[in-house]
């Protein structure tokens, strides 16, 4: 088979980078190793950066987003049991699209499924070839038989775990790591939300967040021990963890259920430089995880697919440089993101060794975030997303 461009990996980077070249008459084909269901069944993040919002909608799968999802205006922030609100859309003109990474997948795969694109999925042992050269390839297994894709491309939307950034050599990659020493135990319950927008909390038991999928879907989590796991909390357990940590009228009016999914998420901050050699593009999670606080790992995966369309598309038009700048203009964006979620999860979390005197830091910097507009306008630019 021969394709311009071969897309591994058929999560959210590589289904919308699949769907904007295709709009822009450049050949795709999409290798996935997993079934469509079991892509479709990951819970992932919710919040979705106006600039997200206006790519998902450039690529044509903006109707049920805007039909569905919720767009908030503005945040809460609590700290001591007590919450104020960053109104990021007077302080910038943006708000931020709450509406679940699984429903833009699912419509993602919809809009491929409607043009015809090619995603083969339970594509097992893919290998990348030549990615140095100028006529890169790809084999896989499928059904017991082996299969070759020729392309001028390869674009690596195969996340953390994938194949395609171990295939840059250590002499030519840097990766940067940080782990932190804490995990989120999230739960999803049929409940109404705890509020009409987010609330993110720091507290000296350790952080928690409220959220939303719909008016009568909620999405919380809690800061624990990494050693923890999901047999050690009940749903009542979590649910008393919870409201000891949010704002005192909030833990009073909380609508509390069973859970219908329950897990626990590790804290990580990680990007690898560069995110091109040769041939080979490496997009989203392949290239950069970020910790869930500032909720930037799906945006970041949008904003990379957005430079990488802008120079391919450049390139087939004619303008052979334009593939150079990929790597440096999409690693901007990322080290802004990664600064700004490392700064909100030190803020909003209880560490090991923190004295208390640095929970006093912590109270200190949300009080300054209270009363300070300079210091909201500079959280709600970021939260909103910088523009790409
Ligand atoms: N061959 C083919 N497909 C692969 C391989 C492989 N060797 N390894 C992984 N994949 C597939 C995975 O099964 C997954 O469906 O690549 C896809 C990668 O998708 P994601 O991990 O969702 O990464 P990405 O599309 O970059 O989306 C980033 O996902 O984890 C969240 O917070 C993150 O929101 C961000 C978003
Ligand atoms: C979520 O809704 O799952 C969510 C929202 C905001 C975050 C992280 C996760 O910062």
């Amino acid at each position: 088979m021969r394709t311009q461009v071969c897309i591994i990996g058929g999560g959210p980077s590589g289904l919308l980078l699949s769907q904007l070249l295709h709009r822009s008459g450049i050949d795709t084909v999409v290798l996935e190793q997993r079934s469509r269901d079991y892509v479709l069944s990951r819970i992932r993040a919710g919040v979705l950066e106006w600039g997200t919002v206006e790519t998902l909608r450039a690529a044509g799968v903006g109707a049920r987003m805007d039909a569905e999802g919720l767009p908030h205006d503005g945040t809460y922030l609590s700290a001591r049991n007590r919450g104020f609100r960053i109104d990021y859309f007077a302080q910038t003109g943006k708000r931020v699209m709450v509406y679940g990474q699984t429903e833009v997948t699912a419509d993602l795969y919809a809009a491929r499924d409607a043009m015809g694109g090619v995603i083969i999925d339970e594509a097992q042992g893919v290998t990348l070839h030549d990615v140095e050269t100028g006529a890169p390839y790809v084999t896989y297994h499928k059904d017991g038989t082996e299969h070759r894709i020729d392309c001028d491309f390869i674009a690596g939307c195969d996340g953390f775990h994938g194949v395609s950034r171990p295939t840059i050599p250590d002499t030519i990659r840097r990766d940067f790591e940080r782990v932190y020493p804490f995990g989120w135990l999230g739960i999803l319950s049929e409940t109404a939300p705890a509020s009409h927008e987010l609330i993110y909390a720091n507290h000296e038991r350790g952080f928690a967040l409220c959220s939303m999928r719909n008016p009568e879907l909620s999405r919380y989590y809690i800061q624990v021990p990494l050693d923890h796991t999901t047999d050690q909390w009940s749903d009542a357990a979590f649910w008393d963890e919870l409201r000891r940590r949010i704002p005192e009228d909030t833990a009073e009016t909380l609508e509390m259920g069973p859970s219908v999914e329950k897990s626990i998420a590790p804290l990580r901050s990680f990007v690898s430089e560069p995110m091109r050699w040769g041939h080979l593009f490496l997009v989203g999670d392949a290239a950069h995880i970020v910790p869930p606080t500032g909720a930037k790992g799906l945006n970041l995966a949008a904003s990379d697919v957005h430079y990488l369309h802008e120079a391919l598309t450049q390139h087939y038009a004619g303008d052979a440089g334009a593939i150079n700048l990929y790597s440096d203009r999409a690693l901007a964006r990322v080290w802004s993101a990664m600064r700004f979620s490392w700064w909100f999860t030190t803020v909003m979390h209880r560490f090991p060794d923190q004295s208390e005197y640095d929970q006093r830091m912590q109270e200190s910097e949300l009080q300054y975030l209270e009363t300070s507009q300079a210091a909201q306008a500079s959280l709600a630019e970021q939260y909103v997303g910088l523009p790409f």
